[in-house]
C-alpha cells in the first residue's frame, strides 16, 4: 500500500523545530570513513534513506556500522572490498563520492556509472578528468568505471571548469592518502566541503580550504579514527522557513547555522518575513501574504542554492506580484512546476526561466513528488492551499527529510503520513 502525506492547508505555524543534520554532508563524510584505519563516530547524522544506502555500501566494503540515535559508528579497520555493485549504486546517485575514498584507501575502485537521475543527466566527466590528472588510470566500459591509482604520485594542480561539489569531494578523498600535493582551483565552496575537510583534518589528514575556492590537499600516510559532528542541514532549514512564509506564524528553528544560508535570508525579508537570527538559531515571523520575490538565480555557493529553488517557488506562487526564477545549475529542475500548476499556480516556463504570477489561493489536490526538493516544495504549497493536498511518491522526500510531517505537525500543521489517503480526501 502506498504511503502518502495528507495536508489540510490553512494552519498558522507556531513553535520550535530542531533541525536535522545535513544529508549532503553526511554522505561524503560517511564515504570518507573508508579512508580511516580506525573507528569514526559521526554525530548529528540524519536517519534518511540516502544515509541507509551509504551505510549499505560501507558494509559491502567490509566496514562495521552501528547506529544509536543520531550517532553512527563506523569501524573501517578492515576494508575488504573495492567494488560497488550496480544494485547498491542505483539506490543513491551521490554514491559516486565513494569512488575517491575507495581508491584512496585501496588503490583501486570499481563502481557502476551513475547515469541520469530525476533532475538531469548528472555527468561525471569532471570527476574522471580530475582523477586522470592525478595519475589514476581509468577504464570506462560496460557501465562500470574501474580505477587504479598510480603509486608514484606526482604533485597535481586541477582547475575545474565548473565548481562541481561532487568532483571537489572526490578529488579531496582520492588525494588525502598516499603521497604528493593536490591543488584544486575553482573548487566548490559549499559548507558541506568545509565539513568534509574538517572531518578529514580531525583524522590527521591535511586539507586546506581558502575563501577564494582553492583547496590544497597534502597526502598523509594514514588517517586515524575520530569523533565528528555533521553540520546542520541548510536546505531543510530553508524549506521550513518557506513553510512559515506561506502559512504565516512564528517559528524558532534551533540547531542551525545561519551563516551557511545568510545570502538567502534577504529573499524572505523582502517577501515580508521578520527574521531574527543568532547564528545557531533563527526565528521567523510572518503575518501577511508574501510579496513577490526578487529575481532568484541559482548559483554555486555562496550564491542562491539550487536545492532551495523549488521551496522558494512555492512561496512565489502565493505572493502578491510576479517573481522570476532562473535555474542555472541543473537542466531538469523545474519538475515541480507542473504539480504546482495543478494546484492552481500561474507559472510560465521558458527554458531555464520560470515566471510566477502569484495567486491568492492554491487548491489542494493529489500531487506526485518528481524529485526530492520538488517534493518538499509540494508539501510547503499544501500547507497554505485551500482544502486537502495528498502528496504521493514519498520515497523522494524520505531521501533527504527526516520525518518532515512530524516536524511540521509539532508546529501546528494539519499533516499526517497515511497508508491510504482515500478517507481523508473525501472529507
Ligand atoms: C551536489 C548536491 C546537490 C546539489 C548540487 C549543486 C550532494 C549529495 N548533492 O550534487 O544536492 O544540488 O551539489 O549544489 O551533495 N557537472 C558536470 N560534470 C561533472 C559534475 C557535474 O557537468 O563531472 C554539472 C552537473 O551536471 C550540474 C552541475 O555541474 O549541472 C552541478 O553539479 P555538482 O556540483 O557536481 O552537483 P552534485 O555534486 O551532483
Amino acid at each position: 500500500m502506498e504511503e502518502t502525506i495528507v495536508i489540510k492547508g490553512g494552519n498558522r505555524l507556531e513553535g520550535e523545530i530542531h533541525l536535522q543534520g545535513s544529508k549532503n554532508s553526511s554522505l561524503p563524510v560517511l564515504a570518507a570513513t573508508v579512508l580511516v584505519d580506525g573507528v569514526s563516530v559521526i554525530h548529528n547524522c540524519p536517519d534518511l534513506t540516502d544515509v541507509t544506502a551509504a551505510v549499505k555500501i560501507l558494509e559491502h566494503l567490509g566496514c562495521k556500522v552501528t547506529r544509536e540515535g543520531d550517532t553512527l559508528t563506523v569501524d573501517s579497520r578492515f576494508v575488504t572490498g573495492n567494488s560497488i555493485p550496480d544494485s547498491l549504486m542505483r539506490e543513491m546517485r551521490s554514491s559516486i563520492v565513494f569512488l575517491g575514498s575507495v581508491l584512496g584507501r585501496t588503490g583501486q575502485a570499481r563502481l557502476s556509472s551513475p547515469g541520469g537521475c530525476e533532475i538531469g543527466l548528472r555527468p561525471i566527466d569532471l570527476h574522471i578528468s580530475s582523477l586522470k590528472a592525478m595519475g589514476v588510470v581509468i577504464d570506462e566500459s560496460r557501465g562500470y568505471v574501474s580505477c587504479t591509482k598510480d603509486k608514484v604520485r606526482r604533485d597535481t594542480v586541477i582547475s575545474l571548469s565548473f565548481p562541481s561539489v561532487g568532483a571537489t569531494e572526490n578529488i579531496i578523498l582520492a588525494g588525502a592518502l598516499g603521497r604528493g600535493r593536490t591543488v584544486i582551483l575553482n573548487a566548490a565552496r559549499e559548507p558541506e566541503i568545509r565539513d568534509l575537510a574538517d572531518f578529514l583534518n580531525s583524522c590527521g589528514c591535511r586539507v586546506e580550504l581558502t575563501n577564494q575556492g582553492t583547496v590544497i590537499i597534502d597526502a598523509v600516510e594514514k588517517a586515524h579514527g575520530t569523533r565528528h559532528r555533521i553540520i546542520p542541514d541548510r536546505i531543510v532549514a530553508l524549506t521550513y522557513l518557506s513553510a512559515v512564509a506561506v502559512s504565516g506564524g512564528d517559528v524558532l528553528i534551533t540547531n542551525t547555522d545561519t551563516d551557511d544560508y545568510r545570502t538567502v535570508l534577504p529573499f524572505f525579508q523582502r517577501a515580508g518575513c521578520e527574521i531574527a537570527d543568532s547564528k545557531k538559531q533563527i526565528r521567523i515571523k510572518m503575518n501577511r501574504r508574501p510579496r513577490a520575490l526578487d529575481d532568484i538565480r541559482t548559483m554555486p555557493y555562496p550564491g542562491f542554492p539550487t536545492d532551495a529553488q523549488a521551496a522558494l517557488m512555492a512561496v512565489a506562487c502565493f505572493a502578491k506580484g510576479t517573481s522570476v526564477i532562473v535555474e542555472n545549475i541543473f537542466e531538469g529542475r523545474f519538475k515541480h512546476v507542473g504539480e504546482l500548476v495543478r494546484m492552481g499556480a500561474k507559472i510560465k516556463l521558458e527554458g531555464r526561466v520560470a515566471l510566477i504570477d502569484g495567486v491568492e489561493t492554491l487548491y489542494g489536490t493529489r500531487v506526485e513528488c518528481p524529485d526530492l526538493r520538488a517534493g518538499a516544495a509540494l508539501v510547503v504549497a499544501g500547507l497554505a492551499a485551500r482544502g486537502v493536498t495528498t502528496v504521493c511518491s514519498l520515497k523522494h522526500i524520505d531521501r533527504g527529510y527526516e520525518n518532515i510531517e512530524a516536524c511540521l505537525k509539532r508546529v501546528g500543521a494539519d499533516i499526517e503520513r497515511v497508508q491510504n489517503a482515500e478517507s481523508k480526501m473525501q472529507n
